[in-house]
């Protein structure tokens, strides 16, 4: 049996005109875009960066990278990996989720390097809002590299003409993270009490603020 990524019969239309014949996904949007759900380019290229699908093989290297780094998952929803077959699994439910196109987990590389992830960031669209989630490993934080990625990921996202928000949600704690947001031109709308788990600070609910850019 064919792994559920590679099952070719379970993927929507989209899946298969992207695997098939790729240049038809920019020329025939409405039959590319499945369910009706707007399509987020595969690869995005920024100053610096270059964001891409994951791939099977990033797995181990998003493992050495950060996936099991304590101070990197400390305000995420997942708690850090004690193996690697915890990443394999998550890199399947990406490449998956890039299939089913629900959502769009772009791994984040250096340009010129583009085999070797340093991050994640991801779109989550619902109707005609998007959600971002991201995350970088520790050795590059501070240099700018995760608002070069946000800023492009969301006037991609604001380009479509399904999509009117793009919003993003942090720990009341997570300063790296609210500073971040600010820089990539969202606003703090609001705090939102006993919003999110965030299971490596405790068991309970956390305050989180709430940060948006529309169009
Ligand atoms: C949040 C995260 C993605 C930021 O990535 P990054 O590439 O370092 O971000 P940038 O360098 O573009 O911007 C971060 C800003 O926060 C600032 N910052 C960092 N730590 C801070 C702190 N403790 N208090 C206040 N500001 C802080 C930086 O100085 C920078 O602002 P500046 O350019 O004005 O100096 C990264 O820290 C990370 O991966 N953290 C762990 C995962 C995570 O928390 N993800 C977000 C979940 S909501």
């Amino acid at each position: 049996m064919l792994p559920a990524w590679l099952d070719l019969e379970s993927r929507p239309t989209s899946r298969i005109i992207s695997l098939l014949c790729p240049e038809l996904m920019s020329v025939v949007p409405d039959i590319c875009t499945g369910k009706g759900e707007a399509m987020l380019p595969t690869n995005i290229v920024t100053t610096r960066l270059y964001l891409r699908e994951p791939c099977v093989s990033d797995a181990s290297r998003l493992f050495r990278a950060y996936t099991t780094d304590t101070e990197v998952s400390r305000y995420l929803v997942w708690r850090p990996h004690n193996a690697i077959t915890e990443a394999v699994e998550f890199i399947a439910i990406c490449i998956e989720a890039w299939g089913d196109r629900t959502h769009f987990p772009y791994v984040i590389t250096l340009a010129g390097n583009e085999q070797e992830p340093i991050g994640m960031v991801e779109a989550r669209p619902k109707g005609h809002t998007v959600d971002l989630g991201y995350v970088l490993a520790r050795r590059f934080w501070g240099q700018g590299i995760m608002t070069e990625a946000l800023v492009e990921l969301t006037e991609r996202c604001l380009a479509q003409p399904e999509y009117y928000r793009v919003q993003a949600t942090c720990d009341v704690e997570n300063l790296a993270s609210a500073r971040l947001l600010e820089k990539a031109g969202f606003s703090r709308e609001g705090r939102l009490e006993r919003y999110a788990l965030h299971p490596n600070i405790g068991p309970e609910p956390r305050a989180c603020f709430m940060y948006a850019r529309c169009r």
